[in-house]
């Protein structure tokens, strides 16, 4: 397998230059991209088809969350064989098929790692199962016996990220009640024990079968979970609704020193290759100075900022979450990176005119309080990407966002498929509502997503105004807007620029200037005249005269 073969890239860049210090960053959601045999599910086959428009949008680089064989109980994230494509996604074929098709358009492709767990349908689970109490095929995996005088209770405290308990006893090969395993997430999902030199062995394995292929990196799941604190303490949260990060920064099983060790580890490993290949953690932490940990020298290149995502669409929150990214990834010699939506979160053009609290991943479904006014969604939608493409750094897209789709709230019930309402009884709607298959026709069977009309999750009638080809021919439309701020943002280099605060403005206006680009977002109520002299190369919003209105971002260069 050769590693990077195409000129449409360049292979290895001064240092500062690198290509993910900049790059923008499109997510693909494989079973809601495009399906190219029509069974209702998107696939890699798809995903080639439907790469030019990903050019003609203007990325450059996507991220792949997982198509590895698994069982889809957490839609691909519990991971059976981390060397194979599952078949509902296609063969090891149409990856290096759809890899040679993204190079020759000088597009990099990342792809998922999970290391945090396995399935419990891998091999090394099975055996350890099948192996019994002290064993080492247990020895992989976290067993525990359980507490109580019969073991009859789980080892500790933990709750599962998807609700309910983080343990579940087992049934031993005799037929008795015997030990606990520890899944943070769902109980199809393992834990590793990360403290097992096999463990880490495996993984290098299975970085370097991807880089060998030639990928470009990994956005590496859960990626401060991997190492639980000694002994395993009880943990009493502080917060309702805490998940991803915890409310504090002493969650047992978040951000443990020891997790650094691991990465420092793989970026060795990668160091082998050529091409400047990448790492990117999704450390959910409760400030960007705990989370600039992931990319100090000799660990990860990146780490998602869900500081950022998570901030309310405010001036001052706006502009403290911006300074204190660029700060504290500096800090460290790193890009700040900047995310408003992923597989995870409810998509920001709903998020942003939510009127109720909402944890991550809890979604929101129809009797959710404070429902957002789509419009107002969108507006704040597109004035907030026009203000992230303009932030030096690397910056991640969700697909979908493109094209402004908002959250699906009106899901039939049993059509949800995430673990979360099912391990709450519906409590929580969970994240189905982000991952419904994109629109690309108006008029096709499933809006173009394939060419049978079946899909996954349903997609909602109103679609079909946001699909694809009626954006394409609409000088207004959000599609428009992106490919435009992305062209700018290349061409004017604001991916490796600075931001320069800009003084003179009023509160509710977050200013500031990225080289020659002055970015005005005007968040107050009061339209903001726009300065003497300056020219308008992008706005959030259609302007009808010489003033900035509410919930719109403009990027201005000089007249002349
Ligand atoms: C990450 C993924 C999420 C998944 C979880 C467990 O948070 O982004 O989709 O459910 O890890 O693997
Ligand atoms: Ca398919």
């Amino acid at each position: 397998m050769t590693s990077l073969d195409t000129s449409a890239l360049s292979r290895n860049a001064t240092p500062g230059s690198e290509w993910w210090r900049s790059a923008v960053i499109y997510q693909i959601y494989p079973r809601s991209f495009a399906d190219a045999n029509g069974d209702g599910i998107g696939d890699l086959r798809g995903m080639t088809a439907r790469l030019d428009s990903l050019a003609t949008l203007g990325v450059d680089a996507l991220w792949l969350s997982p198509f590895m064989v698994s069982p889809q109980k957490d839609a691909g994230y519990d991971v059976t064989d981390y060397c194979d494509v599952d078949p509902i996604f296609g063969t090891l074929a149409d990856f290096d098929e759809l890899l040679a098709a993204a190079h020759a358009r000088g597009i990099r492709l990342i792809v998922d790692l999970v290391p945090n767990h396995s399935s419990d349908q891998h091999v090394w689970f099975q055996a350890a199962l099948a192996a019994g109490p002290g064993s080492p095929e247990r020895a992989r995996y976290m067993f525990r016996d359980g507490k109580g005088q019969h073991g009859e209770q789980a080892p500790n405290n933990w709750e599962s990220v998807f609700g309910g308990p983080a343990w579940t006893r087992i049934t031993e090969a005799d037929g008795t009640l015997g030990q606990w395993y520890l899944h943070i997430f769902d109980s199809s999902q393992p834990d590793f024990d990360w403290s097992n030199p096999e463990v880490q062995e495996e993984f290098r394995r299975i970085l370097r079968f991807w880089l060998d292929r030639g990928v470009d990196g990994f956005r590496v799941d859960v990626a401060h979970g991997l190492v639980k604190a000694d002994g395993l303490p009880d943990y009493f949260p502080r917060a309702a609704g805490d998940s991803m990060g915890g409310d504090t920064d002493d969650v047992p099983y978040w951000g443990q020193e020891g997790v650094h060790e691991i990465y420092r580890d793989w970026h060795k490993v990668l160091a082998e290759y050529d091409g400047d290949r990448a790492l990117c953690g999704e450390a959910w932490l409760p400030t960007v100075e705990e989370m600039a940990k992931w990319v100090r020298p000799g660990e990860m290149q990146q780490t998602f900022n869900f500081g950022y995502l998570m901030s309310d669409w405010k001036p001052d929150t706006q502009r403290r979450i911006i300074a204190e990214s660029i700060a504290a990834f500096s800090a460290v010699g790193a890009p700040s990176t900047w995310v408003l939506s992923n597989h995870d979160v409810v998509r920001h053009a709903s998020r942003l005119a939510l009127t109720a609290e909402n944890p991550q991943g809890h979604g929101i479904g129809p009797d959710s309080p404070g429902k957002p006014i789509p419009e107002l969604g969108l507006r704040r939608a597109r004035a907030a990407t026009a203000l992230m493409l303009a932030l030096p750094g690397s910056a991640y897209l969700y697909q979908g966002e493109e094209l402004g789709l908002p959250e699906v709230i009106e899901l039939p019930d049993d059509a949800r498929q995430d673990p979360t309402w099912f391990r709450t009884h519906g409590e929580r709607y969970g994240r189905d509502g982000c991952r419904v298959p994109i629109p690309w026709e108006a008029d096709a069977p499933a809006y173009g997503f394939n060419t049978t009309g079946a899909a996954w999750l349903p997609q909602p009638p109103e679609w079909a105004e946001l699909a694809r080809d009626v954006q394409t021919t609409d000088a207004a439309s959000t599609l428009a807007m992106y490919i435009e701020a992305l062209r700018l943002r290349h061409a004017h280099d604001l991916g490796l620029g600075s931001v320069e605060w800009l003084d003179g403005y009023k509160r509710k206006v977050v200013a500031f200037r990225n080289g020659d680009v002055t970015v005005l977002t005007n968040f107050g109520k009061k339209p903001l005249e726009l300065p003497e002299g300056a020219r308008v190369v992008l706005s959030s919003e259609p302007l009808t005269g010489s003033a900035v209105p509410q919930d719109v971002t403009v990027w201005l260069t000089a007249a002349n």
